[in-house]
């Protein structure tokens, strides 16, 4: 029986993986334990595109867990990620979202960091007239920001609390990596855009959400009528071997009524865009693929739908809501034409989309069922009780394998 003081107080089900009991979405000790053993574990966090900050003295404010960070360009066009938290009495010294400067200079008494986070400036440090000061022994050298580990890879910045973490290629596995090298293909990305929404639910749902081609196909008006992501399309699921990645991948089809469509409500044959430039994809990636949607544990999503491309960074707040931040991005060679599709197909993404504002809600209608229901469990049937890849839509495998490594990380 686990003893410790944050345990949970139920067991976890008997169905492993596809019985997931509602305490996980809710319990504050949960929360916690993810804190420590996730986003603190031994994961990659995506922190954000080196795109965002190009040139020497730009940085980037972004979030790992409920842990706030700077990613910052220092003089040798290298990335660093730092604790946005000042050695001296912890204070937040960087409070702009993003912008260039010279050295950081904590607002409060004035300690100065070099853009690798190290001290090298502490106001009064001998004192004044001979009086106050640091103690002799005082090392600058002791009292830099914090520093994470740091892996980027075809422009996309990762950093890592652990030094357990394994290499990012080993981490991501031969499948995901190839995956997402397909989008990061070592072409210099240019940055399109940001958005932000805070949905008030637990952070894992936006990760199911993702990881479930079932409800794509019922809930979303706009995919199912206009064939972006369909159950009757030529579909996989794939997972690495650990269950903690996948990717879904699929190819559009038409506007066409047939046996599938008939059990999906939200098919309108007799719908019509008035501009059809909104959905027009262009082909650009090898293979036949137009959609490939891929979630990396733990904290990031790699949207790939027609030609709108975007990150999509899970920012947990507490057990009860999270923020989503959205970055769109092309490649620097797009010609104006594909920059101007990427953008018009983005319409489809963000806390207005006309695809992305269904899943907001049934996030919002999800937490709502949970909160006052800690006792049950969620079904995690579809597709059988296994954790493997498939070549259809109608699964919940990569809800089972995150849950799978979940209970594995978090000792459950
Ligand atoms: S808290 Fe930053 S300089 Fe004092
Ligand atoms: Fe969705």
């Amino acid at each position: 029986m686990d003893t410790r003081a944050d345990a949970p107080r139920r067991p976890w089900p008997n169905e492993r993986w596809s019985r997931i009991p509602n305490w996980v979405y809710t319990d504050p000790a949960v929360f916690q334990r993810e804190q420590e053993r996730i986003f603190e574990g031994a994961s990659w966090l995506y922190v954000c595109l080196e795109a965002e900050i190009p040139r020497p003295g730009d940085f980037k404010r972004s979030q790992l867990g409920t842990k706030p960070v700077v990613a910052l360009r220092d003089g040798d066009g290298l990335v660093n990620v730092v604790l946005n938290r000042c050695a001296h009495r912890s204070a937040q010294f960087c409070n702009a979202n993003a912008g260039s400067l010279k050295e950081i200079v904590c607002p409060y008494h004035q300690w100065t960091y070099n853009l690798k986070g190290e001290l090298v400036g502490v106001p009064f440090r001998r004192g004044y007239h001979g009086q106050g000061g640091m103690p002799a022994e005082f090392r600058m050298e002791e009292h830099g920001l914090q520093r994470l580990r740091v892996s980027c890879r075809n422009g996309v910045v990762f950093a890592s609390f652990s030094d357990a973490t394994e290499p990012l290629e080993q981490y991501l596995g031969p499948r995901q990596l190839a995956s997402f090298d397909r989008v990061f293909d070592g072409r210099e990305l240019e940055l399109l855009g940001n958005l932000r929404q805070r949905i008030p639910c637990n952070w894992k749902l936006m990760q199911e959400n993702i990881k479930d081609p079932y409800h794509a196909s019922l809930l979303h008006v706009f995919l199912v009528s206009f064939g972006l992501f369909r159950l009757d399309q030529r579909s996989e699921v794939e997972l690495d071997e650990t269950g903690r990645h996948a990717v879904l991948i699929s190819r559009r089809g038409e506007q066409v009524a047939n046996e599938a469509t008939q059990e999906m409500r939200n098919f309108r044959a007799d719908f019509a865009l008035e501009d059809k430039r909104l959905i027009d994809p262009q082909r650009e990636f090898p293979g036949d693929a137009t959609v490939a949607m891929q979630t990396i544990w733990p904290n990031i999503i790699i949207q790939q739908q027609s030609n709108t491309l975007a990150t999509r960074q899970i920012v947990p707040l507490d057990a009860g809501q999270f923020d989503l931040a959205w970055t769109f991005f092309g490649y620097r060679d797009d010609p104006p034409e594909l920059r101007q599709r990427r953008l018009r197909q983005a319409n489809l993404m963000g806390p207005a989309g006309y695809v992305s504002l269904d899943d907001s809600e049934a996030l919002l209608i999800s937490q709502w069922g949970i909160d006052p229901n800690p006792e049950a469990d969620m079904l995690l049937e579809m597709g059988g009780r296994e954790v493997r890849n498939e070549t259809h839509m109608v699964t919940e495998t990569a809800l089972r394998g995150f849950y799978k490594y979940y209970t594995e990380v978090m000792g459950l």
